[in-house]
């Protein structure tokens, strides 16, 4: 195993001992979040742990199925706790960029839904400034999604519409595709960039996640982990 791969187990472990019995938890999408259902389904196993899951994904909604964890989809309760890996984490404010994955809209909307949203990551995501490394996703409808994308490009966002690896248009689980947006960065004024983009018609969701972290869980290679608070 990678000292990458070995980070995102770290990091997913220990996440996955803040479940409690009872608690409805949010489950976030990606490779980070794969070890945390492992990880939560050896709990179920060996420690009858008991907890609902609510999954951001068709793939993490499969993937926890397959693990024996019970799904369900958000209702008007709040959800107690979300824990999702992220593609940047801002250091000293633990805003974010997700949804290289794809699955960024309802991943925030299980964010927005829950008390508690803890991130977990491997070192390489902690940046200094958003954008540093990761291209900004926005989500948008398919409807006339060229000229949305001419909009974001009148913002500087040099959209790329995002493709599969043989070549078709990525579709998001909303039905939705995705402009991966590099011109944003550095995103000094993330607050500005997701009025402007959202002010579109057809932009759906961008993957700017601002206020929603309450701990990042950042692990190195050698496992060691970092709880980063904000502020
Ligand atoms: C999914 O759309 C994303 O927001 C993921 O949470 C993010 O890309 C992190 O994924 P990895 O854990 O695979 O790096």
């Amino acid at each position: 195993m990678s000292g990458t791969e070995r980070a995102k187990r770290a990091a997913a472990e220990a996440a996955a001992q803040l479940v409690t019995t009872g608690m409805v938890v949010g489950l976030g999408t990606g490779s980070t979040v794969r070890h945390l259902i492992t990880a939560l389904a050896r709990r179920v196993r060996d420690e009858g742990l008991r907890f609902v899951g609510i999954p951001t994904s068709a793939e993490t909604d499969a993937l926890a199925l397959t693990h024996g964890i019970t799904v369900a989809e958000p209702d008007s309760t709040p959800i107690d706790l979300a824990i999702d890996g992220a593609d940047e984490v801002e250091r000293g404010t633990l805003r974010l960029i997700k949804g290289l994955g794809g699955a960024l809209l309802r991943e925030k909307i299980v964010a927005e839904a829950s008390r508690r949203f803890v991130v977990i990551a491997d070192a390489s995501k902690v940046v200094t400034t958003l954008g540093d490394r990761a291209p900004l996703p926005v989500e948008v409808v398919r409807f006339g999604h060229a000229a949305t994308a001419r909009r974001i490009g009148e913002l500087g966002g040099r959209p790329v519409l995002r493709r599969e690896a043989g070549g078709a248009v990525f579709v998001s689980d909303g039905g939705n595709v995705i402009y991966d947006c590099a011109g944003f960065a550095p995103i000094r004024d993330p607050y500005t960039v997701q009025r402007d983009l959202r002010a579109i018609a057809g932009v759906v969701e961008t993957g700017l996640f601002l206020e929603r972290a309450e701990s990042a869980i950042i692990a190195a290679p050698d496992g060691t982990i970092d709880t980063m608070r904000r502020g």
